[in-house]
């Protein structure tokens, strides 16, 4: 893996709309960050994020996983963010576990942002298991992906209220908000930490 120097080469992994992705990109192109995006990556061809990825002039690869084994995908996963010379990995909706063989290999090198105030509703459906909880805080968590489910160390966090008219979607919408502050920032501060490390 090419040790970082200047900034730290990330990948993002995708699935869908790619909001955060461009909040990422948005960040960093605001002024001079820790870290540069170098790749979207996509288990789904058709993603709207890898249409994002191409309007901000991010290098995307798509492949889709149906009918492949979960470890055979990974491994041209892995070879294609060796290829751009990735350092992190950052997942941003990607909607498939990831082999414990690529986890390993990127051990400590991979973020999550997951819409729910972790420990609390790890997985799918975390606004509407909070509004049915009575919850009175939501929020969004960015942590460090191991093999468990949204279940590795968190490194930041966000609070949302929860109203009491809220409806999943509402409470979804205003988390997200806060999603798009809160990544790019962990993410900047992760990479500027590994970067002081590689000196
Ligand atoms: C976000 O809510 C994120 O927390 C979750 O997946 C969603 C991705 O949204 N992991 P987007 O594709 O970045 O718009």
């Amino acid at each position: 893996m090419a040790e970082a120097k200047g900034r730290i080469r990330v990948g993002v992994l995708l699935s869908g709309r790619g909001t955060n992705l461009a909040a990422l990109s948005e960040y960093r192109r605001r002024q001079d960050r820790a870290y540069d995006l170098v790749l979207a990556a996509s288990n789904v061809p058709e993603a709207r994020g890898l249409v994002v990825a191409r309007t901000l002039g991010i290098p995307i690869w798509a492949k889709s996983h149906k009918g492949m084994e979960r470890a055979a995908f990974d491994r041209l996963l892995d070879a294609e963010l060796r290829r751009h010379d990735v350092e992190v990995v950052a997942l941003a909706g990607y909607m498939r576990l990831l082999s414990p063989e690529f986890i390993a290999a990127w051990e400590g090198r991979i973020l999550n942002i997951h819409p729910s105030l972790l420990p609390l509703y790890k997985g799918l459906d975390t606004h509407a298991r909070a509004l049915a909880a009575g919850d009175m805080w939501a929020g969004c968590s960015v942590h460090v992906v191991t093999d468990a489910l949204d279940d590795g160390p968190v490194i930041a966090q966000a609070r949302v209220r929860i109203r009491e008219r809220d409806s999943a979607e509402t409470l979804a919408a205003r988390v997200l908000e806060e999603e798009h502050k809160l990544y790019p920032q962990a993410l900047d501060e992760f990479c500027a930490t590994l970067r002081g490390q590689a000196r």
